[in-house]
């Protein structure tokens, strides 16, 4: 009986596509695009090089899991803070059962077994590891290693693959094919900084009297003008004197591309500007084989950075850092690496297959939102909305370019679109363009705290997706006030807009290989709003309520609890950019936090 209903069940498969090939079996393109700009063709891909094959089916109900999320996640709503459980979520993203067996019938069709594949717990994602031969067969295409023409990156890629007709309407997505992202941190370069004096406390025994903030009406140290401590963000952002109590509450950073956060750099960290959290450390969590190599000299500055300054503000809170196994680095005549996608997607099958999550989480991590496909970008932002609806805050920082989120350097940006065109566009972020996230812009200096400009905080709008509900007012009355026709086809009006917060972003007082480092980016940005987050969400769980989860319609709904930042612009594509405007805009969101109000309204939903 066993054998024959699984012969029935083969047949039924293989009537569509074994045997000769029907009008439903032919291949059909699934998708295209023009080779893109700053990458060339450079040698053929040995036959047994492995990708790990990642296929995305459809998730039918993912309109019902975004309902729900804006219901839980707006502050009017009766079911704000009434989050999901995992179990509930992977009901809402599951795939039809006929797509799950539509794709192992063609997966076995070629002779890929089930133990053979990894499947996320919804089964929306089924990943494998074979040769690019093989991957070349079942999608019709041939890849190449394509060289980026300005730095030693390669990529294993193809502009085009097709599947049987039959199977189209079963799968999202299949990467990597298309995907030509190159996965920067948001990191400007950064500086030793072993001034004279050896500690902050040196540093701020300034002669000069502390600053009142005109904007937060609080007392900064003069100091704060040009090297950020911890100490100068509680007094910046209106938080001096709180002290998280809370229990269950935790906070995370992401690590990818071979980042370790160091134990010892945290311990000089501390000893020089958190000095009671000395002793304390985090919970480290290896992501897809993601290293930890505590050497001193491999420390990574960016996930120095955010644990330093995340875990500082946030202290006692419970940190968890992990290290996500990034793309190693690939030399095309070197042997036969495994080539990954984008890590991020790997990051996110790892947590939302657990079922305790930190309950505020930054990443400092992006690419140039034209050079992830629009079908992958899609599913990877669907996971960010499943962690949001879960009640967790996913940060992201907004990136280094301004309105191009390319070259650093405003004299050789170049904004050209990816598509063969080549015309010049403004280049948002992704995953900062996602609207389930909360993207964090940069500002530096104190009274008055202006947009930083040592480079300039990405902001924009997305091509992708379009305007959600959340930020329409606040948007518009921005667009309203542009002079009329300016940067015309440059960006999308009608496009998720953002950042949507800001924090200082410059000039970050941390250790790195055991010496003190000034360094900056909107990848400070991050982190330190995401401390500021967590302190919110001990005040929430201190008052028996929920944590906050994705915060975007509750920001939009209380930006007079911002520091509203009106000067400064943000740069690119040989454009100024936007400006910082009173109210939101494309530069700092609607400012930098004012925890004190902040509190209030937290607590009053
Ligand atoms: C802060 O630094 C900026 C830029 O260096 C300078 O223009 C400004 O006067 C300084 N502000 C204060 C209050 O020292
Ligand atoms: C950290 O540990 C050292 C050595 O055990 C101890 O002397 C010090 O008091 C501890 N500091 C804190 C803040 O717990
Ligand atoms: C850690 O890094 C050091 C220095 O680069 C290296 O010698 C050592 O082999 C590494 N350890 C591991 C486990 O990778
Ligand atoms: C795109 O246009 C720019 C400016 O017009 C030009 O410098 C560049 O060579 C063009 N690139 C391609 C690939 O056509
Ligand atoms: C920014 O402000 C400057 C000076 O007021 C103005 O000339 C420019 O048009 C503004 N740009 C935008 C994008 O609003």
């Amino acid at each position: 009986m066993l054998s024959l209903r699984g012969l029935a069940v083969l047949l039924t498969s293989a009537s569509l596509c074994l045997g000769a090939p029907s009008k439903d079996c032919a291949f059909k393109p699934k998708e295209t695009i023009a080779p893109p700009r700053g990458w060339v063709k450079h040698s053929s891909p040995n036959a047994d090089h492995n990708v790990v094959l990642r296929i995305g089916l459809p998730q039918p109900n993912f309109h019902v899991l975004e309902q729900h999320l804006y219901e839980v996640s707006d502050p009017d709503h009766e079911r704000y803070g009434d989050h999901l459980s995992k179990e509930e979520v992977e009901e809402l993203v599951a795939p039809h059962q006929e797509s799950i067996d539509a794709v192992d019938a063609w997966l076995s069709s070629h002779g890929i077994a089930e133990s053979d594949v990894t499947r996320s717990p919804a089964k929306d994602w089924v990943t494998l590891k074979i040769p690019v031969s093989l991957v070349e067969k079942m999608l019709d295409t041939k890849y190449h290693v394509w060289k980026h023409t300005s730095s030693d990156d390669y990529l294993v890629r193809t502009t085009s693959y097709s599947l049987p007709s039959d199977l189209h309407d079963h799968i999202d997505v299949i990467q990597p094919t298309t995907t030509f992202g190159r996965f920067k941190g948001a990191k400007s370069t950064f500086i030793f900084d072993d001034e004279p004096e050896s500690s902050v406390s040196d540093a701020t025994k300034s002669t000069l009297a502390p600053i009142v903030n005109a904007a937060s009406g609080v007392t900064v140290d003069a100091s704060c003008n040009t090297t950020i401590t911890v100490t100068c963000l509680q007094q910046l952002y209106n938080a001096v004197g709180f002290k998280p109590k809370a229990k269950g509450n935790s906070i995370g950073i992401t690590g990818y591309l071979e980042q370790f956060a160091n134990i010892q750099d945290l311990q000089s960290f501390y000893a020089d500007q958190r000095p009671d959290a000395l002793n304390s450390s985090f919970k480290f969590i290896s992501v897809k084989g993601g290293l930890n190599n505590q050497t001193l000299a491999e420390a990574g500055a960016e996930a120095n950075l955010d644990v330093q300054f995340a875990f500082g503000i946030s202290h006692p809170i419970p940190g968890t850092f992990y290290s996500t196994a990034g793309r190693p680095p690939f030399i095309p005549s070197v042997g036969t690496p495994t080539d990954t996608n984008e890590p991020y997607t790997d990051w996110l099958d790892f947590v939302l297959s657990h079922p305790n999550l930190p309950l505020a989480i930054s990443s400092s991590y992006g690419d140039e939102e034209e050079t992830v496909p629009e079908s992958f970008a899609r599913r990877a932002c669907a996971g960010f909305a499943q962690l949001g609806v879960r009640g967790v805050s996913v940060m992201f920082s907004s990136g280094d370019g301004g309105v191009g989120d390319g070259d650093p350097n405003p004299a050789t940006q170049e904004c050209f679109t990816n598509d063969g065109r080549n015309t010049t566009k403004f280049i948002p972020g992704f995953p900062a363009s996602c609207p389930f996230v909360t993207a964090v812009g940069g500002t530096q200096n104190i009274n008055p705290e202006v947009a930083v400009s040592r480079f300039f905080s990405g902001g924009g709008f997305s091509n992708y997706f379009k305007q959600p509900t959340y930020q329409k007012v606040a948007v518009e009355k921005y667009l309203e006030a542009l002079p009329k026709g300016l940067y015309k086809g440059l960006f999308n009006p009608e496009g998720r807009a953002f950042p949507d917060v800001a924090a200082q972003g410059d000039r970050f007082r941390i250790f790195l290989s055991g010496r003190p480092v000034s360094i900056g980016g909107t990848s400070a940005s991050s982190p330190a709003f995401t401390g500021f987050v967590a302190l919110l969400n001990d005040v929430r769980l201190q008052n028996g309520q929920s944590s906050l989860g994705f915060l975007n319609p509750l920001i939009y709904k209380n930006g007079g609890a911002f520091n509203d930042i009106t000067i400064g612009h943000n740069a690119g594509c040989g454009t100024p950019g936007f400006n910082a405007t009173a109210g939101w805009d494309p530069v700092t969101g609607f400012g930098t936090p004012n925890f004190g109000k902040l509190k209030g309204v937290v607590s009053s939903h």
